[in-house]
């Protein structure tokens, strides 16, 4: 009942020129997969190329990597719901790991973000994910649910189909190193049950829950094999036409 999701975070990457061959080589080797969506979030600046390359591509959403919880008005720097929509947009990252270490957001920004997104029915990729030492303190689960209940509580949502979840460990993005599959599935069943608890169980059934964090051609099949993992949120290998192969798993 949940469909696979396979997003591809370029982050602060790409240019004009690679950006359409890579978009353009992509929609020949994985857009038309049967059973399964992708999603492309590249820098803002390239949003608009991209919607004309998708287009008609039912399967295929395009995604900005964050934005402001107002329309509209006197934010420098922001860009809001409405003009994510209106370039094409249908889902927006929230809440990435590196946007709480860098960027001051917090899980009160990311609530806002996320209802404001919600609001104008954009899909919010929802990032949780805990930190080597609290790993190593054992403090996984209680991060994450604390993560979940600090952006999502009073949201109101009629359909699991309206969030997405993606679990990214800090210390697995951009090293190499992955939790292993059934790590993450236990950890996405916590995230489930805790979205149960704040909606209830039949929209927790219909929420994908992404893993993040070296996600690769090599190791995405172990991911999607497991119960509650119903996609990835890619970075590094998201920038490659090899990406196909993380779709095409
Ligand atoms: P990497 O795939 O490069 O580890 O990045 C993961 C990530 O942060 C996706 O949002």
């Amino acid at each position: 009942m949940r469909v696979p999701f396979l997003a591809a975070n370029w982050k602060m990457n790409m240019g004009r020129q690679a950006a359409r061959e890579l978009v353009q080589g992509l929609m020949e080797t994985c857009a038309q997969v049967e059973g399964r969506e992708m999603a492309i979030c590249p820098p803002f600046h390239l949003l608009a190329d991209i919607e004309k390359l998708v287009e008609g591509r039912p399967q295929v959403y395009l995604g900005a990597q964050d934005m402001y919880w107002q329309d509209s008005g006197a934010f420098t720097g922001e860009i809001s719901a409405p003009m994510l929509l209106d370039v094409g947009c249908r889902v927006v990252i929230i809440g990435h790991s590196e946007r709480r270490a860098m960027f001051g957001e917090t899980d009160e920004t990311c609530a806002k973000k996320v209802a404001a997104a919600v609001k104008h029915q954009l899909i919010p990729i929802l990032c949780v994910g805990e930190s080597l030492e609290e790993r190593e303190q054992g403090l996984t689960e209680k991060v994450v649910t604390s993560q979940l209940h600090g952006a999502l509580d009073g949201l109101e949502i009629s359909d699991g189909r309206q969030l997405i979840i993606a679990y990214e460990p800090i210390w697995a993005i951009g090293t190499g190193k992955t939790d292993t599959p059934q790590a993450a599935n236990e950890t996405m069943q916590t995230l489930r049950q805790t979205l149960a608890q704040i909606f209830n169980e039949e929209i927790a059934q219909g929420v994908r829950l992404l893993y993040g964090g070296s996600v690769k051609p090599e190791n995405i099949a172990g991911f999607m094999a497991t119960s509650d993992i119903d996609g990835a949120l890619v970075g590094g290998a998201s920038l490659k036409p090899s990406f196909a192969q993380i779709v095409n798993y």
